[in-house]
């Protein structure tokens, strides 16, 4: 039994979330709810693997060991029935990072680069910082429900020379773990076009439900010659401060083009403390992931229930993955502006504002739900105090 209800003092941690209140002109009791890491303690296995290293006091170059890798490839066999090959592996600092690198590997400078919208920010970052073109593949809503445009993907990726599509899945923001079926005409579109696929799957551990992450590698042997998945123990374990990712390659050339690009841009394996983190949490912290699942799904049902009983006009999209829930307050009738004002200034609570997720983000608001139930509760009725008609 973990204690997901403790309440942990983040302040004075030179934490993103916590300590930047001020210096982003945020009211002093403002509830912050953006960023996406957890609240919650990271499993105490890991602080004890850490702990141990650390008091030998001796911090030198180090190596990336087998049972490192033997580790990442358990972890993808057992939760998502994922067969990894050791070569594929190339440790990386960061999921972002990995990205960047992608998009320098194997697109050229005014190359354009297709994202569905609304997106995790940094897709859109790093094409634009690389000089790339964004090209939007806009998200249909329809009962409340997210599906891809597959006829409008493949007219844009034929109109504009796509080379390469930044898949995000499961998705954030709007929390949609993607079917078989639907990653399988994605990749046949990609694959009929020569279009690169990089599938950033950070988020895989987190579904509920009957929902079920398929890695894009198991959708179709073939889709292995052209994608590369982005996977990572950050936000399943909370370890983001140790930017620690593990990122897969199949095909050969498709590695050594992206390892080449590491190398040049001077990016080297994740810190020791990172590999040391990551292989214990995917050795010995797997309860601890079952059970913070359903803490943090509970926290959904709680949110949801008090949006349905108190707040009819603001809805929770149905949550399939992830920790972030995503939220409908297209009904309140403000302009984006005012509804930040009044998220910031009414309720008290820093979101990621949807506008900020591009096309088809306006009117919705993003809440990290990986927090004890007292912040659920506390959130629910700062928007019970702004929103009560
Ligand atoms: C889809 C997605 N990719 C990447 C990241 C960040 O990864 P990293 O911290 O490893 O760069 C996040 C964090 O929220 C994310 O949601």
């Amino acid at each position: 039994m973990f204690n997901f209800d403790e309440v942990i003092d983040r302040k004075g941690t030179n934490c993103a979330k916590w300590d930047t209140i001020e210096e982003n002109h945020k009211p002093a009791d403002v509830l912050p709810m953006w960023v996406a890491d957890m609240d919650f303690k990271s499993p105490h296995k890991i602080e004890e693997a850490l702990q141990k290293r650390v008091q030998q006091g001796v911090y030198g170059y180090s190596i990336i060991p087998d049972e490192y890798l033997e580790a990442v490839i358990s972890w993808m066999k057992r939760r998502h029935d994922f067969d990894v090959d050791k070569s594929w592996l190339v440790p990386t600092p960061g999921v972002v990072t990995a990205l960047k690198i992608c998009v320098n590997a194997f697109t050229k400078e005014g190359d354009s680069i297709i994202i569905n919208k609304p997106v995790y920010y940094p897709f859109d970052a790093s094409i634009i910082l690389n000089h790339r073109h964004v090209v939007e593949n806009p998200m249909v809503l329809k009962d409340g429900h997210y599906e891809m445009d597959y006829e409008a993907f493949e007219q844009a990726i034929v109109d504009h020379d796509v080379k390469m599509f930044i898949l995000c899945n499961p998705y954030n923001p709007i929390g949609k773990v993607w079917k078989e079926e639907e990653l399988k005409k994605i990749g046949i579109i990609c694959q009929k076009h020569h279009v690169m696929v990089v599938a950033d799957e950070i988020h895989q551990d987190f579904v509920y439900r009957d929902h079920v992450h398929i890695p894009f590698y198991n959708v179709d042997e073939t889709f292995k010659d052209f994608s590369i998945i982005l996977t990572a123990p950050s936000k399943t374990f909370n370890l983001a401060g140790l930017q620690t990712s593990n990122i897969i390659i199949a095909n050969e050339s498709l590695r050594q083009a992206y390892q080449e690009t590491m190398n040049k841009c001077g990016v080297n394996a994740p810190n020791f403390l990172g590999i040391i983190a990551c292989q214990c949490a995917y050795n010995e912290c797997e309860l601890w992931v079952d059970e913070m699942l359903e803490y943090v799904y509970d926290n959904f049902m709680y949110f949801d229930d008090f949006l349905k009983n108190n707040l009819p006009h603001i809805h929770l999209i149905e949550p399939e993955g992830l920790y972030l829930a995503w939220v409908d307050f297209r009904e309140c009738g403000l302009l984006q502006d005012e509804l930040e004002k009044v998220m910031l200034e009414k309720a008290g609570l820093w979101l990621d504002e949807g506008y900020i997720f591009g096309t088809g983000g306006e009117g919705f608001e993003r809440f990290n739900l990986a927090v004890p139930r007292s912040t659920v509760e506390d959130a629910c009725q700062r928007l019970l105090k702004a929103f009560q008609k």
